[in-house]
């Protein structure tokens, strides 16, 4: 069959041939390497985890986690990475080191992973969302000007899907007004602005290296600062600080309750591991994202991902725009036909977490307590009118991280889209 007369054929959806005929697999990252490291450890007979909460020196970690974070540092060109359990774990940490206080105001954006947005409350910080930019999905720095006031102690920037957010724009507003930048990169490891890697341009970045991430070690994360001050508050939160405070000569101690936020010694020989095998990983799926933007690029309707100029991007996601105004049926529909061909898309991505209980029924919490439940700060619909647009109605995501196409079956998932498109009226 010629490629016409593929793309001619019935829809899958309507009982025709897929244009993905086998399954898409999953991709696995972990083979060899990961095995022997974990290996090597348990060999060592070394204890599991290197880290006792007041002990010296066993408060900074064991040896593979000490390896790790030395990796990570060359890698990244960073004075202090410190490895933890979870960039959920990391983003907490960062708070902390920051030294949000009760009522302090965070400005995050409302299309992200809820822990982004959860962080600040755990110091009794309260999120206040600031609507994205629609062509790369991170903050809109014109909004986040607008919305600092006296309480603003920092901005949350996340780099969405492995886009930068408005990196050094964010950081220099950051330092005119006094603020901290964090960043969220949980999502971006590699991608650059300027040169300047992801989650090196503020005060304190925060990476993944959950399941689903470029790089993994089943759950774990990693914060790097260039600042010695908030290295050290990050070591304290992430191991019973409380404790150790006297010895560490710590002034300081708001803030440093700590937590158990400790990366096991498996956990980071098989991060290491992983990071070797960064530019390979982060590589594939750029090719695949240049792939599917260069063979759908011409079709009316359907906005491929844009990079802003200094920018590259490392396709934790590769997302596309869906204009129903132009192709003139829901994008609901035309995902499903997607999916019939074969084709592992889904469309939006996590509602904006203004919508979550948690910010909705705050008030029920009751008068007294948290300085969220009680704040002025809104939270209803409507508050990012960007984020709903691309979410309810334009985004179609396909997760290059997530899945293992064959060069073939990235040529026939093009074939799909466009079988799906030149077949639109049908729908
Ligand atoms: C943007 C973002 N932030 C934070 C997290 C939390 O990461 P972890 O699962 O390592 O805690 C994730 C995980 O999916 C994420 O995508």
């Amino acid at each position: 069959m010629t490629a016409d007369q593929r793309l001619s054929s019935v829809l899958a959806l309507h009982g025709g041939c897929k244009a993905v005929p086998q399954d898409i697999p999953a991709f696995i990252g972990i083979g060899a390497e990961e095995k022997q490291a974990v290996i090597d450890v348990l060999d060592s007979k070394l204890p599991l985890s290197g880290f006792h909460g007041s002990a010296r020196p066993s408060f900074f970690g064991g040896p593979e986690v000490q390896a790790f974070e030395s990796a990570w540092r060359d890698t990244f060109k960073c004075k202090h990475a410190l490895s933890v359990n979870s960039a959920t774990s990391g983003l907490m940490a960062a708070m902390g080191a920051i030294g949000i206080e009760p009522g302090d105001e965070v400005i995050v954006p409302p299309y992200t992973m809820s822990a982004t947005a959860v962080a600040p409350l755990i110091y009794g910080g309260i999120p206040v969302f600031v609507d994205i930019e629609d062509q790369y999905f991170c903050l809109n720095v014109e909004k986040v000007k607008q919305a600092i006031t006296p309480r603003t102690k920092a901005i949350l920037a996340v780099n969405l899907w492995g886009h930068p957010a408005a990196l050094q724009e964010l950081r220099a507003l950051a330092d005119e007004k006094g603020l901290y930048l964090v960043e969220d990169n949980a999502q971006a490891l590699s991608a650059t602005e300027d040169g300047a890697w992801a989650g090196t341009v503020g005060h304190i970045g925060v990476f993944s290296m959950n399941v689903h991430k470029h790089i993994q070690s089943g759950e774990g994360g990693i914060c790097v600062t260039e600042d010695d001050h908030l290295a050290q508050r990050l070591q304290l939160i992430r191991n019973h600080g409380e404790n150790v405070t006297t010895w560490l000569g710590v002034e300081n101690i708001a803030n440093i309750i700590g937590f158990n936020f400790r990366q096991t010694e498996i956990g980071a020989a098989i991060a290491r591991a992983q990071l070797k095998k960064l530019t390979p990983m982060v590589e594939r799926c750029r090719q695949i994202a240049a792939q599917l933007t260069n063979g759908l690029n011409d079709l009316e309707g359907l906005i491929t991902p844009k990079v802003r100029s200094g920018c590259t991007h490392s396709y934790f996601m590769w997302s596309i725009r869906y204009q129903e105004s132009v192709l003139g049926i829901p994008r609901a529909r035309f995902v499903e036909a997607l999916q019939a061909e074969g084709v592992p898309v889904s469309q939006g991505y996590v509602s904006p977490l203004y919508r979550l209980p948690l910010f909705q029924k705050r008030i029920a919490l009751g008068t007294q307590g948290f300085p969220f439940s009680l704040s002025q700060i809104q939270y209803h619909d409507g508050l990012c009118p960007v984020t709903e647009r691309l979410h309810e109605r334009e985004i179609i995501q396909y997760q290059p991280v997530a899945w293992d196409p064959s060069p073939e079956q990235v040529g026939q998932m093009i074939e799909a889209f466009r079988k799906v498109h030149k077949h639109i009226k049908d729908l």
